[in-house]
């Protein structure tokens, strides 16, 4: 799909480690404190075996699924990163581009380099969601989520693994601080005009949201939207009941890419317990680690509805903007086929629990 120097995933790690500025290097490539979350997502995924079955005529596969009764043409889609327009100047417009040709569903960030506006602008194929947090203001949050409805979003994420940014030592180290400084965020452009945000301060009110945010938020967000609604970061069975009881319509199983809280286990690795306890009342979908396409098969066939993957999108865009993020999800895409095929799937309903060796089902 790509070139020789970009045959997997991690290629475009080392090659956006070689080729960014240090800053923004470290600063996309850093989990929180000690980083034991961050390097537990990637390790959780090698610990699993698979159990593949044979003579199934795999001659052709469909990796076509739904998300919220969208059809997205893989079950690999992208989760919100922020300030893509550091790693390239195509930035988020690029990864719109690519997913709309991937058919596949993009979540934007709302500290974003370009506007919603511009990013739902750039491709008008695939589904593109809105990740906003509860912030301090409600009227950013709200004007944010009507925002996204004209601009044609169809689902609001609500990220709530962040009610305080994560303490990123490296970044600390080269930088001096936990968030780059230089780098633009359009969305809130429009706030600072019209004297909603301080225009000096704006920034630590937007990089997290209000920690004094409750179920209660969540419920009034509900209240001001049609759109679906999918809850960002729940890591535990009691949580996830909880959402279910609030009437969301699906959430992610998400530790923020080891960004937030260190110590929490992979994500893979408390995917079973929580799809298995909200069954088939909302979908379930993770991120975290995902690098390969028996990635992607093993949550599948651990509860996931789809993945959605952070960091190789951003490196995507480092190696060559629009078309490398095209070749990240060609190549995560060929793989998954692959592993189908060499597992015995042809559809993404034959993906299933069964193909993966019993102790790896629970609390490895
Ligand atoms: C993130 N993530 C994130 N999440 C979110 O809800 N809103 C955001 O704005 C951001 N911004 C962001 C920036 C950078 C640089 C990174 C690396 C991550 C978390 C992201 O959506 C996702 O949960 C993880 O990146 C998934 O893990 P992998 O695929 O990077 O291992």
């Amino acid at each position: 799909a790509a070139d020789a120097h970009c045959v997997c995933l991690d290629d475009f790690e080392k090659y956006a480690e070689k080729h960014l500025s240090l800053m923004t290097w470290i600063y996309y490539c850093s989990g929180a404190d000690g980083e034991t979350t961050l390097k537990e997502n990637r390790r959780s995924f090698r610990r699993i075996r698979l159990k593949p079955r044979v003579l199934r005529d795999v001659s052709t596969r469909d990796l076509k699924t739904t998300i919220l009764g969208r059809e997205i043409d893989i079950p690999i889609c992208i989760s919100p990163t922020a300030f893509q327009g550091l790693a390239h100047p195509d930035a988020e417009a690029g990864t719109s581009r690519a997913s709309g040709t991937f058919n596949t569903c993009m979540i934007l960030s709302s500290v974003s380099s370009l506007s919603l506006e511009d990013i739902c602008c750039a491709h008008s194929g695939g589904t593109k969601w809105m990740d906003i947090y509860v912030w301090p203001n409600p009227r950013v949050t709200k004007d944010m989520v009507q925002r996204a409805e004209q601009a044609g979003c169809k689902g609001i994420v609500v990220s709530v693994d962040i009610c305080q940014v994560g303490f990123k030592r490296r970044m600390a180290y080269v930088a001096g601080d936990i968030v780059p400084r230089n780098a633009i965020i359009a969305n809130f452009d429009k706030y600072c005009k019209n004297g909603i945000m301080n225009e000096t301060t704006f920034l630590d009110e937007v990089k997290c949201g209000d920690p004094s945010a409750t179920w209660a938020d969540i419920d009034w967000i509900k209240s001001i939207t049609k759109l679906p609604i999918i809850l960002k970061g729940i890591m535990t069975v009691e949580d996830a009941l909880i959402a279910v009881e609030h009437k969301v319509n699906a959430i992610m199983v998400s530790n923020h890419g080891g960004r937030q809280l260190d110590g929490v286990p992979a994500t893979i690795d408390v995917l079973a317990e929580i799809s298995k306890a909200v069954g088939d009342k909302i979908e379930v979908y993770m991120d975290g680690g995902v690098r390969t396409g028996t990635d992607v098969l093993k949550a599948l066939a651990l509860g996931a509805r789809a993945v959605f993957i952070g960091r190789p999108v951003i490196y995507g865009l480092a190696y060559k903007g629009e078309e490398g993020v095209k070749n990240v999800l060609q190549i995560l895409k060929d793989e998954l086929s692959l592993a189908m095929a060499l597992s015995g799937c042809r559809t993404i309903k034959d993906i299933n629990e069964s193909i993966v060796m019993e102790k790896n089902l629970y609390c490895r």
